[in-house]
């Protein structure tokens, strides 16, 4: 009875429980709907501190249901948010804990923003959500142990931000977690080892922290679901175990960067999924000379690629290697120690594209049957001991565009069939024993970027013809027997940004083109016998940063302008005649040239711009200048950061498939433009890239008949101010341009944003770009190209600021004419349009010009040429004209004229600004004391500097 009594209470007492429960249950319910819903995403809004878009600011607005809201999905049923996604916004700010009341929220993805400080607690209780992004921000703190509450998380991604402390075992808890990135992170400790038991895990992806421990050794390391698995770049050590071929889904295995050791399994062959194999950089052998494990890799049909570079190897290469995978498109075995000859049968690997051997002990000479791996894009074998001659058959590689040979001991000629490889874009040659003059057909190679023939035994002199090579960006041929003078042509190389001539026999003077070489850097022709004087053009190298010209019989004064200022005495040492400065260590020159054209300029701030315009206006804008301090200084540090390695973007080939899963399929949330030609997406590759691609509309892309042909030529222009075309991507009925990403938007947005305001030197600096960028379009080629749609919209600005045009070409790609004026009554945009434009259609480098006059003054006065104001008769640039230079205060941007009163020395900073051909800068004492900056716009027809003038 008793008993019975006690069971009964304790049946109420649950009942009871129960009930309180469905209470509680139900009041949570009831206090969450979509007012806590909206009160959530005010409060996201209200952490955010910048939003370059305006997005949030203007969409998301208490007025209006948040089910419109941008970046939002409801569920129809219990209208309550089920998505969040922001992804791409550039947004700047922190995360609200209210986040976590979005209690009916599946999806948040908040990647690709500019976020910080560490997630609130509550995110990781949100027990609805199964996605959760914020891959790629700048999110810090721990990743809480609350995370365990997430039940129906399927997919974590928190790669790319500052995330450190350990990763909390409770992940390996989470009943459905399928994919886990927390790559590029500052995560410590030992993986907890439940994780590679998960049931349900697909994807592992831990690259770049600093995570240490070993794999599980035993049966127990299982990843039965596993299919990708990335530890590369941690602390991870001790032995890959044989136990790793059970996750036999594997299909990509990343390893490398680590210090895994002992002997690669022989039986990873059983591992039947396998695409990719990175096991790079860890200290790895194998238990066989002839590595058996590669024998075993055979087993793998699917493999794509395979990276062992840099683990101590120690064998030889097998002849069975030929029996990887057809499929293989990627094989390096560079830095194992590996001996002996290259077997031929490498060769049967016909899909690589690129096969890097370099830095072993490779003896023999390079087999005649690469030339059938007629997809090779790349081939590295450095530093090995190769013997023989330069085969013949390498010319049959139509698409190398890398072929890497220095530090061996290759001999016999340059062969001239080089110039068969019209793919070539770098060519290392360097320490060999090579004895020939450079075929004269090498020199039609037009699309090279670097050459490297230094420490050979080239004979006889540099051809004119080098002046060919448009776009080469660094050339080395130091220290073989090339004699015979520098020709002019060499000046016509405006990319260059590295020569090293030195230790050869060259004689005569130096060209003065070289100061035409805008883009050098570095310049070494010691240790040669060239005579005559330094040019004073070289003055005008404004990037030019290490100078040698030592051990020549140069004679004549050293110039002292420019970057001349910084050289010392060992540029210029072992030149008996020359003349200087003492400091250079040379004897003094007799006359010395009185350098007024210097202080005059120092005179006045008066900025020049000319302009072919037919009407002539001019804009005289003097202000009361009150602005910030100038930031001169940080923009010519930024201006040389251009490597060359960057330029190896220009290498890269994009399939449909990958820019398909780069914007999500085209979502339209990866959208950030329109144009009047279609729409462009923002994207970020796997390996970090960004990049931004421009997809034609339909009916565009028919028009566009020479697409491929026209981008070839697009993609070799190359200057600081255009937009780079990485790539592009063309089939019958799609067509995309692949562009470099550009962080800062464009100048329309921050002309017209009310947040954003640029200083005056912000906006000349645009401008100046942009005049630069148009200058080179116009007559830097032997056709003319010209934009026609010069607007705010089409000048993006990259994260330093520098103004780049986009859209050039364009007018060119929908024409495939080459004239410089062609007929076309649909491009342009109207207010920005030149008249004849308008009447006949005409299309000429001239209204360009125009268009650039008339966003000049958009620029600084903020007015829209199709703003309101101007109707009938009055436009922008009849406006400016009437009201100048009486009334300035009524024509300038407000902004310009508030701030604070700052200025003299660091604007004289501002004086260096020489670059571009159509503008000079110069400042008045009078003027700067009364803190006034005069800006003239004058109308001319010519480019050519007009003379200082002072006011
Ligand atoms: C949402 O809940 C609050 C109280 O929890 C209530 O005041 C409000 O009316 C509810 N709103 C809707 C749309 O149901
Ligand atoms: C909503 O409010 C904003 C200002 O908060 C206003 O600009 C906008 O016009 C309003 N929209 C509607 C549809 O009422
Ligand atoms: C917000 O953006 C969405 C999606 O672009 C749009 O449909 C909606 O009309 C916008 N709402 C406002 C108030 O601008
Ligand atoms: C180079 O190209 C020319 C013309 O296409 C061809 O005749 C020649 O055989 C090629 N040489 C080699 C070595 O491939
Ligand atoms: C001279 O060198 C200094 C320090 O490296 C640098 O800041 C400055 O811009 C250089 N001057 C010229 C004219 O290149």
């Amino acid at each position: 009875m008793e008993r019975n009594l006690s069971l009964s209470m304790i049946t109420v007492s649950l009942t009871y429980c129960l009930l309180l429960c469905l209470v509680a249950a139900a009041a949570a319910a009831a206090s969450n709907n979509i007012t806590t819903d909206q009160q959530a995403l005010l409060a996201l809004k209200d952490h955010i501190i910048y939003d370059p878009t305006s997005l949030l600011a203007h969409n998301w607005t208490s007025n209006t249901s948040v089910c419109t809201w941008i970046g939002i999905t409801c569920d129809a049923n219990s209208h309550r948010v089920t998505t969040l996604d922001i992804s791409q916004f550039n947004l700047q700010g922190t995360i609200p804990p209210q986040l976590g009341n979005l209690s009916s929220l599946t999806t948040l993805n908040l990647s690709h923003n500019r976020l910080s400080g560490s997630v609130p607690s509550s995110i990781y209780t949100m027990h609805t959500l199964k996605f959760l992004d914020f891959t790629d921000n700048q999110l810090s703190g721990s990743v809480s142990s609350f995370v365990f509450n997430m039940s129906s998380i399927l997919v974590i991604r928190l790669t790319n931000n500052i995330f450190s402390g350990e990763i909390p075992h409770e992940i390996a808890n989470l009943p459905n977690l399928e994919a886990l990135a927390l790559g590029i992170n500052n995560l410590v400790g030992v993986l907890p080892a439940p994780i590679f038991n998960m049931s349900t895990l697909k994807v592992l992806i831990l690259i770049n922290n600093s995570l240490s421990g070993s794999l599980p050794s035993r049966v127990d390391l299982s990843l039965p679901t596993v299919e990708q698995l990335n530890l590369a770049l941690n602390r991870f050590s001790g032995t890959i175990p044989s136990s790793i071929t059970n996750a036999s889904k594997l299909t990509f295995l990343e390893l490398g960067a680590n210090t895994f050791s002992g002997f690669i399994p022989n039986t990873i062959g059983n591992l039947r999924n396998l695409k990719w194999l990175g096991l790079a950089n860890n200290s790895l052998t194998s238990s066989t000379s002839k590595l058996s494990f590669l024998s075993s890799l055979a087993n793998c049909k699917k493999l794509r690629f395979v990276n062992l570079i840099g683990n101590p190897l120690d064998g030889f290469l097998p002849s069975s290697i030929g029996n990887l995978s057809v499929s293989l498109e990627t094989l390096g075995i560079g830095n194992c120690s590996i001996s002996g000859n290259i077997p031929p049968a490498i060769s049967n690997l016909s899909n690589l594209l690129t096969l890097v051997l370099d830095g072993n002990k490779l003896t023999g000479p390079i087999p005649t049957t690469f030339g059938q791996l007629q997809k090779l894009q790349g081939l590295d074998l450095a530093f090995n001991k190769l013997v023989g001659s330069f085969p013949d058959e390498l010319c049959h590689l139509a698409r190398l565009d890398q072929l890497v040979l220095f530090g061996n001991k290759l001999s016999g000629s340059i062969p001239s069939c080089l110039s068969n490889l019209t793919s070539l874009r770098s060519l290392y040659l360097a320490s060999n024993k090579f004895t020939s003059v450079i075929p004269s057909t090498f020199w039609s190679l037009k699309d090279i970027l670097f050459f490297d023939f230094s420490s050979n035994f080239l004979v006889g002199p540099l051809s004119l013809d080098i002046g060919n090579l448009k776009v080469l960006l660094g050339i080395s041929l130091s220290k073989n027997n090339l004699s015979g003078d520098i020709p002019a042509t060499i000046g016509g190389l405006k990319d260059l940004q590295f020569m090293d001539l030195a230790y050869n026999r060259l004689e005569g003077p130096i060209p003065k083109s070289f100061g035409d070489l805008i883009s050098l850097e570095v310049l070494n022709l010691s240790n040669n016998k060239m005579s005559g004087s330094i040019p004073t053009s070289m003055e005008k190298l404004f990037y030019l940063g290490e100078l040698n010209l030592s051990f020549n019989k140069l004679e004549g004064e050293i110039p002292s302008g420019g970057t001349f200022a910084n050289f010392t005495a060992e540029s210029f040492m072992g030149n008996e005649f020359l003349c200087g400065l003492p400091n250079l260590q040379v004897q003094p020159c007799k006359v010395s040239k009185p350098r007024t054209e210097h202080k005059s300029r120092k005179k006045i701030l008066l900025i020049v711009i000319v302009l072919p315009l037919s009407i002539a206006l001019t804009i005289a804008i003097t202000l009361a200048l009150k602005s910030k301090p100038i930031e001169c200084g940080e923009r010519s540090t930024v201006l040389s950061n251009d490597s060359i390695l960057s330029s190896q973007a220009t290498l890269r080939r994009f399939s449909y498939l990958e820019l398909l899963q780069a914007t999500d399929n085209f979502a339209e949330n990866s959208i950030i433009g329109r144009g009047g030609f279609g729409s462009v997406y923002g994207a970020r590759l796997e390996d970090g890239m960004k990049i931004a691609i421009k997809v034609f509309h339909r009916q565009c892309a028919s028009a566009l008949k020479s697409f491929e042909a026209e981008c070839e030529v697009l993609k070799k222009i190359r200057h600081r101010n255009l937009i780079k075309v990485i790539s592009s991507c063309s089939n019958d009925d799609f067509k995309a341009l692949v562009l470099e990403y550009m962080s800062n938007g464009s100048l329309g947005d921050w002309l017209h944003s009310s947040n954003y305001v640029l200083n005056i030197f912000q906006r000349l600096n645009i401008m100046i770009d942009v005049a630069s960028a148009l200058e080179y379009l116009h007559f830097d080629h032997s056709t003319p190209i010209i934009h026609c749609d010069l607007k705010p919209s089409n000048v993006l600005l990259d994260e330093n600021m520098v103004a780049h045009l986009s859209d050039f070409g364009i007018a060119k790609l929908l024409s495939g004419e080459d004239e410089s004026t062609m007929r076309t009554k649909t491009l342009a945009t109207i207010g920005y349009m030149a008249p004849e434009y308008g009447i006949g259609g005409e299309v000429s480098t001239k209204s360009d010009v125009y268009s650039y006059g008339i966003m000049l003054m958009e620029t600084f006065t903020k007015k829209k040429p199709t703003d309101e104001i101007f109707v009938g008769e009055l436009s922008l640039k009849h406006w400016v004209n009437d009201l100048l230079p009486n009334s300035l205060v009524e024509v300038v941007d407000k902004t310009l004229l508030s701030g604070e009163e700052k200025h003299s020395a660091a604007k004289e900073q501002c004086l260096l600004f020489g670059r571009s051909h159509i503008t000079m800068l110069t400042l008045t004492s009078s003027t700067a004391k009364a803190g006034q900056l005069s800006l003239q716009v004058h109308s001319n027809h010519s480019y050519s500097p007009s003379p200082v003038q002072k006011s």
